[in-house]
């Protein structure tokens, strides 16, 4: 949604802008070539790999930095940054170089170790989180983040069949477990692999990514000058949700639980909702990238 996150960023020469999901390139260079002041212009990524891939494209003049965007709170002060006057864009999930490389362990199609970490020197991977839970925590991640109805059946499997060790393994034992409605008129019926649900699961408990999402939000916030935009682009429900109820709460005057009756909370609101309904990709680019089918894009724009 390259164009459309261009529109919404409105990106203005002089002014600072952070993308705060550098992955490929394709959103920073955009953004480069409209403001064409590459000292403003901040890529972050947890993933090593995608940066150093991107530092040897664009050369010296950008600044490209190793982190998780929900530490962008501290990274940009020390960059001497203290607030952005541009935008913030995050274009969610993983990349395409990512799922393709069947050593990351993200595709349940190329069989390959069970890693699935963004960032490759920190954290648990996939094989050691499968392998040590429970088989209940199992189920919760299975449920909680993949929304699979058959997490139970799929966790007291492969705490069955343990050690897992690769995609491969693990797709196949997922696919034993979950029947697709394959029969009926074409638009009832589910064509995603069986496995689709489980390794999104799997991959968002590994990254921890909704717990990193709502940091990202809540730190890109305060960071916003007035009339600075926040543009982000999710892939699946569990991230929209997150990022409407974020939105909903910055642009209202009260948070208050509802069955208060009158409001003590004192918050003002400080974001204009540039989105009402989530702006989606046309049929032209979802026929160019298939993977794009379940992009939404939401911007806000700081008023407070
Ligand atoms: C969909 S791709 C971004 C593609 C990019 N906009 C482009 O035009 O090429 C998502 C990228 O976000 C990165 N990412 C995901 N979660 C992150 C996080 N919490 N902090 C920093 N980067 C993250 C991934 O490593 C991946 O490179």
């Amino acid at each position: 949604m390259l164009k459309q996150a261009l529109e919404f960023l409105d990106v203005r020469p002089g002014r600072h802008y952070i993308d705060a999901t550098a992955g490929a390139g394709g959103h920073l260079k955009a953004i480069l070539s409209a403001s064409n002041c590459p000292d403003k212009i901040i890529g972050l990524d947890r993933d090593p790999a995608a940066l150093s891939r991107l530092t040897g494209e664009l050369g010296d003049g950008v600044q490209l930095v190793h982190s998780n965007y929900s530490e962008i709170e501290h990274v940009l002060p020390q960059l001497g940054i203290s607030t952005i006057d541009g935008g913030i864009l995050a274009d969610l999930g993983v990349s395409s170089m990512q799922i393709d490389d069947p050593n990351r362990g993200f595709s349940f199609l190329n069989d390959g170790p069970l890693d699935m970490r963004m960032d490759t020197t920190a954290g648990w991977t996939a094989e050691q989180l499968i392998n040590s839970s429970s088989e209940q925590e199992l189920a919760n991640i299975i449920y909680k983040y993949g929304e699979e109805r058959e997490s139970r059946k799929i966790a007291r499997a492969i705490v069955a069949a343990r050690p897992l060790q690769t995609t491969g393994e693990l797709a196949e034992l997922v696919g034993r477990c979950v029947r697709k409605n394959r029969k009926g008129p074409a638009r009832f019926r589910d064509t995603s692999h069986p496995a689709t649900r489980t390794f999104q699961a799997i991959r968002i408990a590994v990254n921890d990514e909704l717990g990193s999402l709502e940091k990202f939000l809540r730190s890109a916030l305060k960071l916003l000058m007035p009339g600075a935009r926040l543009v982000v682009i999710t892939f699946h429900s569990l991230e929209d949700r997150l990022v409407k109820q974020i939105f909903r709460e910055a642009a209202s005057n009260c948070v208050c639980p509802p069955r208060l009756p009158v409001c003590t909370c004192n918050h003002k609101s400080e974001l204009l909702i540039m989105t009402r309904k989530p702006a989606i990709p046309d049929d032209q680019e979802v026929l160019a990238n298939p993977r794009s089918r379940s992009a939404k894009l939401r911007a806000g724009e700081k008023t407070a």
